[in-house]
């Protein structure tokens, strides 16, 4: 649960009240129960166990998913390197391929794939890149807030050239914000979030979702396990599959919010607990678990190239680490990886 900012304050009462009621957004960390010294290394909650079916009730609030070609647009705000855009995009088109070689980024959205809306049509199999808008010059500065995040959404689909298709149905709008620039809660509480743009901001209700490379601010958090914290002795840091720590790590924390982009749009279809202002989401039920045995501290099974570095997946041209998701045939988290398929 992400506390409300006074800044929302100003709003008008509407907006104040939809927030309010509907609340955040997904927040996620790879590994959100590190602690410097807690047992929840150990035991972060039952949720965490590759198979704790009894605990979690995931279940379908009759909002709608994305059922049809999924288009993601990219908003590239800051600086970014042609290679580090290169990883990116050929993630997210990895997910729909047809010929990567298992276990695939492919193989890790059938999981998705399982899910359905009220008349039975199950999450889109197609995936693809849409239009893309660089923000070079920090429209809204190298700090952002959750609700200046809107705006730098607003300025991509209102620019006066080469503007965002506006696309309610089935678009993806993901804003992907460059290691100097710091977003409202970003290390502390999360690596990235999704939610849906406000009419009155936006101008149209837009599922979106915002993921920061964290390679300067924290990637002993956010890039997770290809750094790790300083204050954890011992611990080692594993070898990234494309030689971008920052961008290595976002690539999960990029999977996970498509995932629940699709299943949860609106944030009211797809999600586990009581309580709708925190809804518990396909990959936050699965934090942390890239393998089978994954739970805890363990990350689970995992595979290394020649060179020592470590992945779970096969993309088109690369390899990726990517956290599982729930299965809700099945009540556990599932990956492409696992050992028992
Ligand atoms: C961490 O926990 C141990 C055992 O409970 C305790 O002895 C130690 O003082 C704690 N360290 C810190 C920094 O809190
Ligand atoms: C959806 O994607 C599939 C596979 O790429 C394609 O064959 C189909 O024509 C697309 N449908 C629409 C409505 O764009
Ligand atoms: C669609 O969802 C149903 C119910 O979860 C599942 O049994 C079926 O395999 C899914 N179809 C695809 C193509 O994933």
């Amino acid at each position: 649960m992400i506390p409300v900012p006074p800044v929302l304050a100003l709003l008008c009462l509407t907006v104040v009240s939809v927030i309010l009621t509907i609340t955040p957004v997904s927040a996620w960390r790879p590994w959100p129960n590190l602690k410097p010294n807690s047992s929840d290394l150990l035991y972060s909650g039952s949720k965490k166990f590759e198979g704790s079916s009894e605990f979690v009730h995931l279940r379908y609030h009759m909002g709608p998913v994305l059922t049809a070609n999924i288009t993601v647009h990219t908003i590239w705000y800051g600086t970014w390197q042609k290679s580090q855009k290169k990883i990116i995009r050929e993630f997210i088109n990895s997910i729909s391929a047809v010929d990567s070689r298992p276990p695939s980024v492919s193989g890790w959205w059938r999981t998705v794939q399982l899910y359905t809306d009220q008349t039975g049509a199950n999450i889109s199999r197609t995936v693809r890149l849409g239009e893309e808008k660089n923000d070079r010059f920090y429209s809204h500065g190298k700090s952002l807030t959750r609700l200046s995040i809107q705006s730098v959404i607003k300025s991509a689909v209102t620019a006066k050239t080469k503007p965002l298709p506006i696309n309610p149905k089935s678009g993806l709008y993901l804003l992907l914000t460059s290691s100097d620039v710091y977003v409202q809660d970003f290390c502390g509480q999360v690596c990235g979030f999704h939610y849906f743009t406000f009419p009155s901001i936006v101008g149209y209700t837009l599922p979106y979702a915002w993921v920061g490379n964290s390679a300067k601010l924290c990637p002993g958090v956010c890039a997770y396990p290809f750094a790790v914290p300083e204050y954890i002795p011992g611990l080692k840091p594993l070898m990234s599959p494309n030689s971008d720590i920052g961008v290595d790590g976002m690539i999960s924390v990029i999977g996970h919010e498509i995932a629940e982009l699709a299943t949860n749009p609106l944030v009211n279809a797809w999600y586990a607990g009581q309580d709708p202002v925190a809804p518990v989401e396909i990959a936050d039920l699965c934090e942390g678990i890239y393998g089978t045995g994954g739970g805890g501290s363990y990350t689970g099974q995992l595979m290394n190239t020649h060179d020592g570095a470590t992945y779970n997946m096969n993309g088109i041209r690369r390899r990726y680490l990517v956290q599982w998701v729930w299965n809700h045939l099945v009540n556990y988290c599932t990956g492409p990886n696992a050992l028992d398929q």
